[in-house]
């Protein structure tokens, strides 16, 4: 390998920062310069996690003063959902490129913010929205693309959150104060591929959803172990499935606690700009885990079943015949349909080539719109409208690399070869 180590640098060295940069060290040519983290056990947890892979690296619990001398080519952050977009703005403003985490802030306000802050800035900004850039969505997208189905008029996807159970185990993300919803913190992803499939932008919301199966009375700091109820409860930590395989939860809070308060469950019908719709419907409590799509245009329609496990496909029906065209897609032990390894490659290349790469922070905008006109919409149970983003202004620096807020959002990755026919992984 000739050339020079990418330098990256972690902001927020939880679980999944700590995952992030394990992904770049397998996949990519980089180097990990700095881990920063307001918590000193979380820092000596990742000192021990990287070990000599960040050998060189500087640990500190001081982002104020690592900002005013940071030296990275990119930052990944993975800090709390809500102290994402204080953390990308202030990358920015030191002349950083960024990596943020989904979802990249918690209101469209916030969303704005970000968008002005990044494009004053000309750095690259990513939204690690890494199920997007998986090769299975990545070749619907092509198809897509392709004109196989024609015109895209509508979009369905049902959310099957089968581990919807793990969240209201754990007390930041059954919290409102903490996440917002689940739709924000985790639906996010799948929002996002839909407004992908679409091509366009989400212009309005009306959404019913509640919180019908978990919260309760029970105390919040109650666990599954230490609960006169675990003989007969079906939520007992312990003897949890998903997709009816053991996913025990050994240290399980009490899914009916008091303090759960974001909902369970919704079904959103979403207005394009261009005119498509879109229904999405989520769920915490099905036994399935995955996502399935059914993107139907005036020539065809594709069905996509996208899953935590191996069995990730497409199946491609043109309207004018019977026939079925169907694509198995094998991630190969990489997480998250292989997104992992493509969002890892894509930022090396948007960062040697100095080139903004889709998702970029107007995808992460308008994937957050979408969840907060969904919330406010269960809240409210009134339609809401969905602002535009801001306009560019004429003289950023920017303007060339963005797409424009008309134009269909353009595929991630290097621009397809052209093949016809579909691609297996
Ligand atoms: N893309 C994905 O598939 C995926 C998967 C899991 C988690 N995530 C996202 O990653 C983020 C982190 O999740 P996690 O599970 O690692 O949480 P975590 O609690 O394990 O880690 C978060 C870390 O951020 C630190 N932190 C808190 N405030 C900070 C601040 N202001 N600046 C810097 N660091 C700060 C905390 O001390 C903690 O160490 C979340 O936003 C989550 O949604 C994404």
């Amino acid at each position: 390998m000739h050339k020079n180590p990418i330098r990256v640098a972690l902001l927020g060295a939880g679980e999944r920062g700590r995952h992030v940069i394990n992904y770049w060290l397998r996949f990519v040519h980089c180097e990990v310069v700095a881990v920063v983290d307001p918590s000193p056990a979380a820092l000596d947890k990742a000192k021990q996690f990287f070990g000599d892979k960040a050998a060189k690296a500087e640990f500190t619990s001081d982002l104020t003063s690592w900002l005013a001398r940071a030296d990275a080519d990119v930052v990944t952050i993975n800090s709390w959902d809500n102290h994402h977009a204080q953390n990308a703005i202030d990358c920015l403003e030191a002349g950083l490129n960024i990596q943020v985490a989904k979802p990249m802030c918690q209101s469209i306000e916030e969303a704005d913010r970000l968008v002005a802050a990044w494009r004053r800035s000309g750095r690259i900004g990513i939204v690690d929205m890494q199920i997007r850039t998986c090769p299975l969505i990545q070749e619907a997208k092509r198809l897509i693309d392709e004109g196989a189905v024609g015109k895209v008029r509508l979009v369905t996807c049902l959310d099957s959150v089968g581990m919807g159970a793990c969240f209201y185990r754990a007390s930041r993300y059954r919290r409102k104060d903490q996440v917002r919803s689940l739709t924000l913190a985790k639906g996010v992803h799948f929002l996002d591929i839909c407004n992908l499939f679409m091509g366009d932008d989400p212009v309005r919301v009306f959404a019913s959803g509640g919180l019908d199966h978990f919260g309760g009375d029970k105390p919040d700091d109650l666990k599954c172990r230490a609960c006169d109820e675990r003989g007969t409860c079906p939520e007992n930590g312990d003897k949890a499935l998903i997709g009816g395989m053991p996913f025990p939860f050994p240290d399980s809070l009490c899914v009916f606690a008091r303090e759960t308060n974001v909902y369970d469950n919704a079904i959103a019908t979403i207005d394009y700009k261009g005119g498509g719709r879109c229904s999405y419907v989520e769920c915490q409590f099905t036994p399935e885990y995955q996502t399935t799509y059914e993107v139907i245009g005036d020539r065809g329609a594709i069905f996509v079943r996208y899953a935590m496990d191996e069995r990730l496909f497409l199946e491609y029906r043109p309207r004018d015949s019977a026939r079925v065209e169907r694509a198995n897609f094998y991630p190969q032990g990489v997480a998250h349909g292989g997104g992992e390894k493509s969002m890892s490659l894509l930022i090396e290349d948007a960062i040697r080539n100095n080139r903004q790469v889709h998702p970029d922070i107007l995808d992460g905008r308008n994937a957050v719109a979408l969840c907060e006109a969904i919330d406010r919409s269960v809240e409210t149970r009134i339609p809401v409208d969905i602002p535009p983003p801001p306009p560019a202004e004429p003289s950023a620096g920017r303007g060339s690399r963005e797409r424009s807020a008309r134009a269909p959002s353009a595929a991630v990755g290097p621009p397809s070869r052209g093949a016809p026919g579909m691609r297996r992984a």
